[in-house]
C-alpha cells in the first residue's frame, strides 16, 4: 500500500510572515484530518523554512526544501547544503523541478548528484520528471520521461528508491490551467511504474510513490486520485491558499483505493 502524499511547492512567492499564516491556516484547516491515510508536506522558499518549521512543530505536516547542492559545505556562494536543509527542519526536497531545469541549467547529471546527496544525509528527494509541450506533440513523452529517470537514477539502488518520490509533473501543464487528463497522467505514470520495475524489480516499483504535478486544484483532485497509479500531487499555485490546499488534501485523504 503505498500512503498518498500531497506536496505544495510555494515557489518564489510568500515573505516569512505571509509563510507563517499560511503555514498556521493550513494547520487549523488540517487538525480534523486522517494522517494515517495522507502524508502533507509543505516546500516554502528557503528564507521562510526555519519559521514555517516552528508552526509545524508537533503537527503531522512535514517540511521540504525546493532545491539542495550536493556538497556537504564549502565555497559555493548562494548554494545551501542538505545538512543546512535537515539542521531547518526538512524531511524532503524537492529536486529537478522543471522550473530549474528551464531557468537554471539543471541536468540530470546534477539531478542525480542532489539525489545521492540528499540520501546520505536522510533527506527523501522528490525527482521530478516531464516532458514540454513540443516534446509531447512531437510524440517523445516516453522519449523524454525515459531519459529523466534513467539519467536521474544513475548508481541509485532499489534500496534507496525506496526513499525517494517521483513526481510526473508535464510542463506544459504547470501553471497553465491545462491540467493532464487522469487519463494522460495515469498512461505516464504506468510508464514510469514499469520502467522503474525494469530497473529496480516489481516489489520495489510498487512500493515508489509517484505524485502527478501540473494545475492540481480541489475540482481534479479527486479524479486524478482515483487512478491505480496516481499516488499523490504536487501542487504549486493552489498550495498559496490554506483553503485551496486543505481541500486538496481533504479530498485526496477520501479517495479509497
Ligand atoms: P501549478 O500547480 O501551479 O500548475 O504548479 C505545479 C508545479 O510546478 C508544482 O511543482
Amino acid at each position: 500500500m503505498r500512503k498518498t502524499i500531497i506536496a505544495g511547492n510555494w515557489k518564489m512567492y510568500k515573505t516569512i510572515n505571509e509563510a507563517i499564516d499560511l503555514a498556521n491556516g493550513l494547520k487549523r484547516e488540517l487538525f480534523k484530518l486522517d494522517f494515517a491515510a495522507v502524508e502533507v508536506v509543505l516546500c516554502p522558499a528557503f528564507t521562510a523554512l526555519s519559521e514555517v518549521a516552528e508552526v509545524l512543530n508537533e503537527t503531522d505536516i512535514q517540511l521540504g526544501a525546493q532545491d539542495v547542492y550536493y556538497q556537504d559545505g564549502g565555497a559555493f556562494t548562494g548554494e545551501v547544503s542538505p545538512l543546512m536543509l535537515k539542521d531547518a527542519g526538512c524531511k524532503f526536497v524537492i529536486i529537478g523541478h522543471s522550473e530549474r531545469r528551464q531557468f537554471f541549467g539543471e541536468t540530470n547529471e546534477t539531478v542525480n548528484k542532489k539525489i545521492k546527496a540528499s540520501l546520505k544525509h536522510g533527506l527523501t528527494p522528490i525527482i521530478c520528471v516531464g516532458e514540454n509541450l513540443q516534446e509531447r506533440e512531437s510524440d517523445n513523452t516516453f522519449k523524454v520521461i525515459q531519459e529523466h529517470i534513467k539519467g536521474s537514477l544513475v548508481d541509485i539502488s532499489a534500496e534507496e528508491m525506496l526513499k525517494t518520490v517521483i513526481a510526473y509533473e508535464p510542463v506544459w501543464a504547470i501553471g497553465t490551467g491545462k491540467t493532464a487528463t487522469p487519463e494522460q497522467a495515469q498512461e505516464v505514470h504506468k510508464y514510469i511504474r514499469d520502467l522503474l520495475s525494469k530497473m529496480y524489480g516489481k516489489e520495489t516499483a510498487d512500493e515508489i510513490r509517484i505524485q502527478y504535478g501540473g494545475s492540481v486544484k480541489p475540482e481534479n483532485i479527486a479524479e486524478l486520485m482515483g487512478k491505480p497509479d496516481v499516488d499523490g500531487a504536487l501542487v504549486g499555485g493552489a498550495s498559496l491558499k490554506a483553503d485551496t490546499f486543505s481541500q486538496i488534501v481533504t479530498k485526496a485523504s477520501e479517495v479509497i483505493k
